[in-house]
């Protein structure tokens, strides 16, 4: 039992499972079938070690950074995740006040509980939207040029849920989807299945399986916004989002709710980095705990990392304030990381200040 205020965000984590019914704790933290990935996303983090280096003037320590040219407070942004008002009652209006005064970019799922204009008048900050293709390209369409009319300053176009993944606690639970509220009035995405999570069963009817590379020229014909492309694994698939003109690549595996036995997201990211060669910037989600997470994801060539489940425990346990928290202690961790590694600012972060697993001499 944890004394007083929490430390970390494996603490937060202890107190949204306290707060929450199971249903939505399981909801929010769980992976797809054997949960291998789940897993490995965190453990991989801790397979990296720190190659410090000393006597470095560190009485200056400056972590800020620039996203699509958008300065932010420091590199962490706030990954797209559904349904934010089963973890609080105010919701992603909670959450982007949060990342606002963290001075630092939300990306709001398409599958949030405040439409994307609710959002958009609750603080004034930069934002992006993520987007799923769905059936009707009319629904898809509509929701881009909402999120451009809004302000918004980004599409995050998430490509590996062509059909959800297998989360056994959702189908389990029956999980249920009340309150997705970007769609309503459009009759094509309503559900009535009583088997097996709802979740499941609106991705199912709404979401576009026959998504390809080459309907990124449909998307960005439609839009002025940049897009990242959210779900980039291998070096095969990096070389194709440059070639179809993506601003900007992030390296997720969904938060292992997808694919199950896709590698975690840090052991990947090299290869991605190399592949596109600093032609876009290239982010990274999954397993993001410690103020050396994020390091560790620069050094090994992320220009910023999101966090998916930290920002909902936060949410979950104390609202925007502990929103606030979790990112305030990522950043606290991350200046002490930089400090401690002789890294002023987040340029001097470099591959040789980490060591992988297998690398014996650098
Ligand atoms: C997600 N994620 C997600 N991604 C997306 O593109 N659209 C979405 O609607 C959602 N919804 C969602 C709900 C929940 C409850 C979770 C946990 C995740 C994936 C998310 O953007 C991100 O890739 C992961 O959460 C990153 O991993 P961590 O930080 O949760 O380990």
């Amino acid at each position: 039992v944890m004394e007083g205020e929490p430390v970390n965000v494996n603490e937060f984590q202890e107190l949204a499972r306290q707060a929450l019914p199971k249903m939505h704790y399981d909801y929010y933290t769980g992976g797809a079938e054997d949960q291998y990935t789940l897993k490995e996303n965190v453990e991989a983090f801790r397979r990296i070690t720190f190659r410090p280096r000393m006597l470095v003037d560190v009485s200056r320590i400056d972590f800020s950074t620039t996203v699509l040219g958008y300065n932010i407070s420091a590199p962490i942004m706030i990954a797209p995740s559904g349904l934010h008002k089963l973890a609080h009652p105010e919701g992603e209006i909670a959450t982007a006040r949060a990342a606002a005064v963290s001075n630092t970019i939300m990306v709001l799922s398409s599958m949030s509980s405040c439409t994307i204009e609710e959002v958009a008048s609750s603080c004034n900050a930069v934002r992006f939207f993520q987007l799923y293709v769905y059936k009707s390209r009319d629904v898809s369409a509509q929701l881009v040029q909402r999120a451009e009319r809004n302000g918004y300053k980004a599409i995050v176009l998430t490509v590996d849920v062509p059909r959800l993944g297998r989360r056994e606690a959702d189908i389990k639970s029956k999980m249920i989807l009340l309150q997705i509220k970007n769609f309503e009035g459009l009759s094509s995405t309503k559900v009535d299945n009583d088997d097996g999570s709802k979740l499941e069963a609106f991705a199912k009817r709404t979401f576009d399986d026959s998504l390809c590379w080459r309907d990124i020229g449909w998307l960005r014909s439609i839009t002025k916004l940049p897009i990242l492309i959210k779900g980039v694994l291998t070096r095969e698939d990096a070389i194709k989002a440059v070639e179809v003109g993506v601003a900007g690549i992030v390296v997720s595996n969904h938060g292992a709710r997808q694919l199950d036995y896709t590698p975690a997201t840090i052991t990947v990211l090299e290869e991605v980095v190399h592949a596109v060669g600093g032609k876009v910037p290239v982010f990274l989600d999954g397993g993001v705990r410690r103020g050396t997470d994020v390091f560790k994801a620069l050094a090994l060539g992320a220009q910023a990392v999101l966090i998916g489940r930290p920002a909902i425990y936060g949410l979950a346990a104390k609202g925007e304030y502990g929103v606030r928290k979790v990112i305030q202690m990522l950043k606290d961790e991350l200046e002490l990381t930089m400090a401690l590694s002789g890294c002023p600012s987040v340029k001097d972060i470099t591959r040789s200040h980490v060591r992988t697993q297998h690398e014996k001499f650098h």
